[in-house]
């Protein structure tokens, strides 16, 4: 009995050994799978904060929400940009936040005094310069630009003021990026009746 009982021994522990060698390996080869899958997670990661700091440093808002306007900003027909349908495509919660570089200047609720610049109430279709409360602090340039604020005008003054209205009171130095604009825009039009 005790001699037929040993190859059976044998076999079995062959096959544990087989069996723990084998579990051996696929452990490794899942240890190995994760460590190659880690690089990459690594230049993931490594690539969305090279975009993440990048954003601040031109001044920009992520582009996602800014760029919400995206399709609008093709050309019109006529060759120039309809600032009416960027403004409108435009997202006033954005614009609000961006309007915060305004407000050390301005102040944009009816009836408020107006600060070192005119108050901006009722701003969009308003004549340039025809705020009462601010009539004598209007410099020439201004007073003798004429019209209405038009999107398009004021689009143009936003975008750089000294450009727009060479001579005017107004230090700021500009607002160049499009969807930056017609947010700012879309809630400047929100300040009226
Ligand atoms: C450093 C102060 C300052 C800042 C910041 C500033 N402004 Fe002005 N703004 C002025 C002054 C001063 C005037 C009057 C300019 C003149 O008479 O030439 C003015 C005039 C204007 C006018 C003409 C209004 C009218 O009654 O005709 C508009 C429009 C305007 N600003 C919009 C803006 C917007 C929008 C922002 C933010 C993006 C802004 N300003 C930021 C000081 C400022």
């Amino acid at each position: 009995m005790e001699h037929s009982d040993k190859p059976l021994v044998v076999v079995g522990s062959v096959l544990v050994a087989l069996i723990l060698i084998v579990g051996f390996n696929s452990f490794i080869d899942i240890k190995d799978k994760q460590h190659k899958g880690q690089p990459e997670a690594g230049y993931t990661l490594e690539k969305k904060e090279a975009a993440a700091a990048s954003a601040p440093a031109t001044g920009d808002a992520p582009a996602t929400g800014d760029a919400a306007a995206g399709p609008a900003a093709e050309p019109a027909p006529g060759g120039s940009v309809d600032v009416a349908a960027l403004v409108a495509a435009g997202d006033v919660a954005k614009g609000k936040k961006r309007f915060a570089r305004c407000v050390s200047c301005h102040s944009y609720k009816k009836g408020d005094p107006s600060k070192s610049g005119p108050n901006l109430y009722g701003l969009v279709g308003r004549d340039v310069a025809s705020l009462p409360d601010y009539a004598e602090k209007y410099s020439a340039a201004m007073k003798a630009k004429g019209g209405q604020w038009t999107l398009e005008e004021l689009s143009a003054f936003i975008t750089s003021p000294k450009k727009a209205v060479p001579g005017t009171g107004m230090i700021f130095p500009g607002l160049k990026k499009e969807p930056q604009r017609a947010n700012l825009l879309a809630y400047i039009k929100t300040l009226s009746d």
